[in-house]
């Protein structure tokens, strides 16, 4: 996608103001604002909806511009090479005389990182003397946007400005790895385990469910398309939209495809788009194929495990009689 500067020069004008705006990403599109300004971080909580103990992640460039706030180790260096920019996220240990918002922390020691490679992104903040909080642009526990009219349809005119950069490439949010000890994923995300440990060389703990949620994306509830999802299924029930990774025979109105050729990286893109279509077409429950649990396979499962634990119990709860 061609960048068009005087869009960045708008977007860069609401934040230097301590606006929150829309952001393209490869992972899934964010909700920025500048992680130094404490009014624009709350205003970022307020907008999502967000509970003020889950912290954000804050986007530099480089590790250059990272040095101000964190200190960094050797493992972070070896995955730094050769991931980002690109689809990680790393816990390190805030300096003490970081100028990181206490808001984006909510006064933690630990401040999750990102370097992200889309080009718009990158340019925005070559352009910036200050990084960029962005928790994915999207309501609290609901489904992530991979577009700019999703962004909008979380929003609406709630939020100055969106900078379009097309539908993000990967369509899963980054995955997490804390550095700050022993090196331990908190969220499954676009790059694969085994290959983060195969730059690594040594054993790295999963800890994506723990009794004490230290990551609040942790929390089973999340990913939501807000209605009843099925896994693993062969044959939907009758008025449910059935999402398939393999193209079949004959095709009905209630067939929506992550990928026809049980392409994983195709499907991951398709997932949070997919959801949202069969949500707007007004479905009531769906169901989905079996996915294979390898490689980003497994974060797609994961993601539909959470999102599966919608019940309608919570509709009920959401429901407001005035
Ligand atoms: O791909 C992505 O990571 C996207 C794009 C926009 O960069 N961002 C994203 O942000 O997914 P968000 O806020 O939706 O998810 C960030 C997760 C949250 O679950 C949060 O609890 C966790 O990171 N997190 C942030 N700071 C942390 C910290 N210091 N320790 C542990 N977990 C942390
Ligand atoms: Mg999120």
């Amino acid at each position: 996608m061609k960048i068009n500067q005087s869009n960045i020069k708008k977007a860069k004008k609401y934040l230097n103001k301590n606006y929150c705006i829309g952001v393209p990403t490869e992972t899934v599109y964010g909700l920025a604002a500048n992680a130094y300004a404490n009014l624009a971080v709350k205003r970022i909580f307020s907008l999502k909806q967000r509970p003020k103990n889950n912290p954000l992640i804050v986007h530099y460039l480089d590790i250059n511009s990272l040095q101000k706030d964190c200190l960094i180790n050797d493992d972070f260096i070896k995955l730094y090479k050769k991931f980002s920019p690109g689809p990680i996220t790393y816990i390190l240990k805030l300096k003490q005389n970081s100028k990181i918002s206490k808001y984006v922390t909510n006064k933690k020691k630990s401040l999750a990182v990102r370097f992200p490679k889309h080009q718009i992104f990158r340019n925005l903040l070559r352009q910036l003397n200050y990084p960029l909080a962005a928790p994915s642009a999207n309501i609290s526990t609901r489904l992530s946007a991979v577009e700019a009219t999703d962004v909008k349809e979380e929003f609406g005119s709630k939020i100055k400005y969106i900078l379009d950069g097309g539908k993000s490439s990967i369509g899963l949010e980054s995955t997490i790895i804390s550095l700050t000890n022993k090196p331990t994923i908190l969220r499954l995300g676009s790059l694969s385990v085994s290959r983060i440990k195969k730059v690594l060389g040594k054993k790295i703990i999963l800890n994506l469910n723990p009794k004490k949620k230290i990551t609040p994306g942790q929390s089973l509830l999340h990913y939501s398309p807000g209605i009843p999802l099925r896994m693993n299924v062969k044959y939907p029930k009758t008025n449910e939209a059935f999402l398939l990774i393999k193209k079949r025979k004959i095709s009905l109105d209630n067939y929506f495809y992550l990928s026809k050729k049980n392409n994983l990286n195709e499907a991951a893109k398709n997932l949070y788009s997919s959801l949202r279509k069969i949500k707007k077409k007004g479905y009531k429950s769906i169901s989905v194929e079996r996915i294979k649990n390898i490689g980003i396979g497994q974060s797609i499962n994961d993601k539909l495990k959470r999102a599966s634990k919608f019940k309608i119990s919570n509709q009920i709860k959401n429901l407001n009689f005035k």
